[in-house]
């Protein structure tokens, strides 16, 4: 018999309200309500501004009233502090020889204890990692047993959203004494030629004993499943077993081919097999030159690359593969190849999926170290909690191809402290240990303004937050160690709304507590997006960015952080629900070798007729003219001198007079052939819903999602940009709509519903299979419009 593992998932227990006896089986929790696993209790909100609201006394005021500066939306707004309770009955059956017990929990936010049986079988406190506990001693086979899960957040730990409860995986293994180890299988590739690929494979076990007459088998099987080379060791003594396996003729892994191989260990006691496990692995090579850029088999490749916070909009942190691999794929589409998993271990999901996918990962350990960021963050767990945290991560993520760098830190304040130098080493330093084939970053900021930053000479590659003015002078300052951008653009804005004219407005305060989406604001400390663009063009030496952030995230809604209700942030490309803003548009027009020609605002100004309206074209043509009503307002063509932003993408006229009808844009190639166009048309009064499903099939395993995104549009099917509409849908068939979302930073309507207003025309319904097969039938219906439907597959 091999491992058996069992994903605890379903009829789990759950209570907010402090309970005397929880952990005890004798309690009755009929009462409690009722659950699956991954679970995030605080997404259904209701939001109120009063959640988590840091209050910081401003310096230098007298009235004592103003001084009070009250942070509201920092962490979404969401009820994610104070205690939790989890319960599960499970049964274990009766084995004939003694097995072991392994509970695997891949996060649980946070401080989590956990009880078998009544009694405390242990715990960890950081959300974000991953962990086991050994149960072996506490289960009673042939018996129910109860696993008891004690959940503490406290309030100002954190400076985003991060979820509550048991928000990702939890499984239950059964195991033969002679086991492999926890994340017990470390797999490198030492050499690497066209011809042959050396695979080290380094196998620790459990249970050892002289006399145990164990035999470790590893395989070898190749992107096809296909067994290519097998190697036995026998009677192992120790519990570590290295061994060396060369496969022929090896298929690289790559962004483009992201293939994959399998190393197939199994444990054998006397002859016969007691474990098996699989882990996946893939053939490439990155080198990181300070002088040229990285390298991945050899190839220059630039990181296009966005930071990632762990929530999915409106399923919060409760992770769900489908909905993170709808995220990939999106920031595929747009160009993007590469995702830093700011500020803390992802879901092991990520890097599986990326490793899949053929996208880059930079798996980030830590927001805060010793030093006190928040008043309740991870200083408070420091002394006893960092190695282990470290070493975790590590261990959890080294075999996957996708990661290419760990990084043991963002903004730490360690960067300027006298022992932030020793601190930082010391991390480091467990970083080599876990895995000497890749280097340690950080996210690092200030470094050419302070040569006193103590933390850069100690890591082997340097990532700047937010400044591209200084590539140059850094890469002169430390010219043995390679730089890449690991926070670029911090720009804001909210999908589909249009101020006048089109100009940086950071520091405006709008009432609609919206921003400008002509994508010319941006966070004090950073730059637009095409300032980063040119910096990275110039600059051979540089490794690539990664944007702040791909999706919009829920928390650190800047500008509007004291403003309620602004509950989430304005800095992503997408939008929380995972609708494009139009700078999606441009990072695609830049990173992508597709074609691109994006046209903005919408067009649709009722009453500001004869006025001027910006008109912006993202694109990578290299020239363009506009026409208003088929008149044209001239060409444009990449550097221009004198335009702002000086970007090749960004085309803007910026005063255009509004007159009703379309306007349309032109794109010229070599020689004045056109070669595409695009338009957008006035809007009249909304007439209809139309919906899009992002796939025609879903599995039909309970898990499985599909996007939906409603459309409010006029009886033309023009889009009606400012609609509003609140939209019910209704399905008929095997899902259920897990969550809603329109991308309004402002809505303090919930997600865990089937109801939300359009917001500038738009939102999305996520649906979940329920379990069986059939045919799915989405109606989205709103008072005075013509109902939308659609249709798919569960299967
Ligand atoms: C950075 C920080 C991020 C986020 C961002 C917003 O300085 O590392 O976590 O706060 O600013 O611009």
């Amino acid at each position: 018999m091999s491992r058996v593992v069992t994903r605890l998932r379903d009829e789990w227990k759950f209570t907010r309200t402090p309970v005397p006896d929880a952990l005890q089986p004798g309690l009755d929790d009929a009462s409690w309500e009722s659950v699956t696993v991954p679970h995030d209790w605080a997404i259904a909100g209701p939001f109120d501004k009063e959640n988590d609201l840091e209050r910081k006394v401003r310096k230098g005021q007298l009235d004592v009233e103003a001084s009070v500066q009250e942070i509201a939306g920092r962490t979404g707004g969401l009820p994610h502090t104070g205690e939790g309770w989890y319960r599960k009955w499970i049964e274990v059956p009766a084995a004939e020889t003694p097995k072991c017990y392994r509970l695997e929990c891949d996060g649980i936010m946070s401080h989590a204890v956990i009880y078998c049986n009544g009694k405390e079988a242990g715990g960890w406190p950081y959300g974000y990692s991953s962990f086991a506990l050994d149960l072996t001693g506490f289960i009673r086979p042939g018996e129910r047993n109860l696993i008891a899960v004690h959940v503490n957040n406290p309030a100002s730990s954190s400076r985003w959203y991060p979820g509550a409860g048991i928000y990702r995986n939890v499984l239950l293994v059964e195991l033969d004494p002679v086991h492999i180890k926890l994340w017990g299988v470390e797999i490198t590739t030492p050499e690497l030629s066209d011809a042959q690929g050396s695979v080290r494979v380094v196998t620790r076990l459990e249970a050892v004993t002289p006399d145990s007459e164990i035999t470790v088998r590893t395989t070898i099987l190749d992107p096809d499943g296909t067994p290519v080379v097998e190697e036995e060791y026998s009677i192992v003594t120790t519990s570590v077993v290295e061994q060396k396996l060369v496969v022929d003729s090896p298929r690289r892994w790559s962004l483009e081919t992201p293939a994959q191989y399998t190393v197939r260990s199994e444990v054998m006691v006397k002859g016969a097999v007691v474990d098996t496990l699989d882990n996946r692995f893939g053939f490439r090579t990155v080198r990181f030159d300070p002088n040229l850029g990285m390298f991945l088999n050899d190839k220059p490749v630039k990181m296009k690359g966005v930071c990632q916070h762990h929530d999915l909009g409106p399923l919060g942190a409760a992770v769900n593969t489908a909905a993170l691999r709808r995220q990939l794929e999106m920031l595929k589409e747009m160009g993007c190849n590469a995702i830093r998993t700011s500020h803390n271990p992802p879901a092991p999901e990520l890097p599986a999926l990326a490793s899949e996918m053929g996208m880059l990962v930079i798996d980030e350990a830590f927001d805060e170290w010793k030093y006190v960021k928040m008043i309740n963050g991870y200083h408070t767990l420091w002394d006893a909690w960092a190695e282990k945290d470290l070493r975790a991560m590590i261990k959890r993520d080294r075999n996957h191809p996708a990661v290419i760098m760990w990084s043991t830190g963002n903004e730490i304040s360690e960067q300027w402290k006298e022992d932030g130098a020793a601190i930082s080493q010391f991390l480091v330093d467990i970083c080599h240990d876990e895995d000497p084939t890749r280097p340690a970053t950080g996210g690092l900021n200030n470094v050419a303004a302070s040569r006193r930053n103590v933390v850069v000479p100690t890591v082997d590659i340097i990532g700047l937050n937010y400044q591209p003015q200084d590539y140059v002078h850094v890469h002169t300052l430390h010219p043995g160690k390679a730089i890449y951008g690991s926070e670029t653009a911090s720009t804001v804005s909210s999908r589909g709304e249009y101020y006048f004219p089109a100009v940086d407005e950071i520091h405006l305060k709008r009432d609609t507590l919206q921003v400008s989406s002509y994508d010319l604001s941006y966070a004090g400390w950073a730059t637009a997006p095409d300032v980063e663009f040119r910096a990275q063009d110039e600059c051979d030496f540089i490794m690539g960015e990664f944007v702040w952030t791909g999706f919009d995230y829920l928390g650190e809604p800047t500008p509007y952080a004291e403003e309620w209700p602004s509950r989430s942030s304005y800095f992503g490309i997408i939008d929380l629900g995972g609708i494009p803003k139009d700078r999606f548009y441009l990072y695609q027009a830049k990173w992508s070798d597709k074609p691109v020609l994006h046209l903005m605002p919408h067009w649709t100004w009722p009453g500001h007729e004869g006025k001027p309206v910006p008109v912006q074209c993202y694109t990578n043509y290299k020239e363009v003219e506009l026409f208003v009503n088929g008149k044209s307002l001239g060409r444009l063509s990449r550097y221009p001198k004198g335009r702002v932003l000086q970007s090749n993408y960004r085309f803007l006229w910026p005063a255009v007079p509004y007159e009703p009808g379309e306007i349309r844009v032109v794109a010229y190639g070599p020689k004045g052939v056109m070669m595409s166009e695009t338009c957008v048309h006035t809007a009249g009064e909304p007439a209809a819903i139309t919906l899009v499903a992002d796939r025609q099939t879903m599995a039909a395993d309970g898990e499985d999602m599909a996007f939906v995104t409603a459309r409010v549009v006029d009886k033309h099917g023009n889009l009606c940009p400012r609609a509003n509409n609140s939209i019910a849908f209704k399905i008929a068939g095997p899902a259920t709509v897990a969550a809603v979302c329109n991308g309004d930073a402002t809505s303090l309507e919930s997600f865990k519903s089937n109801r939300i207003k359009a917001f500038n025309g738009m939102c999305v319904a996520y649906l979940c299979s329920s379990g069986g097969p059939g045919d799915v039938i989405v109606s989205a219906s709103s008072e005075g419009v013509a109902e939308g439907v659609v249709g798919l597959r569960a299967d």
